[in-house]
């Protein structure tokens, strides 16, 4: 992997860009000229095929075909067959993976099925850092649990799953990356730990693509480069995430008490990231469509607002309903 002190300058970010075996896939996306997207972690950008075969699925499965689609147009194995597709992706065997309903539903499924799978049992371990919709989804699965559940909170209730595991525990709900601060954690040692605890694990792989170790290598060039440059022209800014590769997932979070109105002034100079509550700026490295140079021009933006102290300005200041 080419490491950030080799791309010491935009000009050799740009050669990088020209060499990068992955090039070819950013004009896959529909990306709009001039804009910098470090958000495709919350709400990825448009493939360009989305948009022909969304559009054959309304007028020619639907409208025309109607209820002979599920067999003509093959709707009624669609969950197995996009599952093996993505399987693919996960290192999961044929037959292994579906594709349904949201991650919430699926992880109501799933917790509900694995509380009934450990009878005995009546603890549920979650993170106080889990997304926020998750502590509800199995704060539900509990409640319809049929018997009285606990849930023991990893940050709240004990620091770590080693404090907080024992005989009693049904399962484990955890995330694989934190979407907060991108911390990555060991799926392997901590399924097995789990494991031979007698419980049962669902993660949450939001913010994971895979095992694609083209892209797992592009992608930690990338946050490298943004973390050594960020670190460069602001010195004292607090970078959340672990430096180290194996802990971190494809996000740089900052933490910085004005970080919503930089966020937002950042927008208008061309590069979207996120905001979370109370005070993280996130921002997500796509390997597909993300180029070295867009590091680059995201890292001089960012100093340029902060050094601006964007915040002074009551326009940046507005929050909206959706951050
Ligand atoms: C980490 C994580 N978990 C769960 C969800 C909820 O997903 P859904 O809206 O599909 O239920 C999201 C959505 O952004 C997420 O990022």
């Amino acid at each position: 992997m080419m490491s950030s002190a080799s791309m010491i300058s935009r000009d050799a970010c740009v050669a990088r860009d020209a060499a990068d075996p992955l090039r070819g896939l950013r004009d896959r996306f529909m990306i709009p000229e001039g804009l910098i997207y470090l958000d495709g972690n919350s709400l990825g950008p448009m493939p360009r095929a989305a948009a022909s075969a969304l559009n054959r699925t309304i007028e020619q499965e639907w409208g025309h075909d109607l209820i002979r689609s599920w067999n003509s147009a093959g709707w009624f194995d669609m969950p197995v067959r996009l599952g093996d597709r993505v399987g693919a992706l996960l290192g999961a065997a044929p037959g292994q993976t579906l594709v349904c309903d949201t991650t919430s539903i699926n992880l109501y499924k799933a917790v509900h099925a694995a509380i009934g799978l450990r009878p005995g049992r009546d603890v549920v371990i979650a993170e106080d850092e889990s997304f926020p919709t998750d502590l509800y989804i199995v704060e539900g699965a509990m409640k319809s649990a049929g018997r009285p559940m606990t849930r023991r909170l990893i940050g709240t209730d004990g620091p770590s799953i080693d404090a907080l595991l024992d005989e009693t525990v049904a399962v484990a709900v955890l995330s694989h990356v934190n979407y907060r601060t991108g911390a990555l954690l060991d799926m392997a040692t901590i399924t097995k730990q789990l494991h031979d605890a007698g419980a049962l694990v669902v993660w949450d792989l939001c913010h994971s693509i895979g095992e694609v170790a083209a892209l797992r290598q592009k992608s930690l060039a990338l946050t490298e480069l943004f973390m050594a440059r960020v670190t460069a022209l602001l010195p004292g800014l607090d970078i959340v995430t672990p430096r180290q590769p194996s802990l971190r997932g494809s996000q740089v979070a900052i933490s910085f008490d004005k970080g919503y109105a930089v966020v937002q002034a950042m927008i208008e100079h061309g590069v979207i990231g996120d905001f979370r509550a109370p005070d993280i700026m996130r921002f997500g490295f796509a390997p597909l469509y993300i180029r070295f140079q867009d590091v680059w021009d995201a890292a001089d933006i960012l100093a340029g607002c902060i050094n601006a102290e964007v915040w002074r300005d009551p326009r940046f200041n507005r929050y909206l309903d959706v951050t």
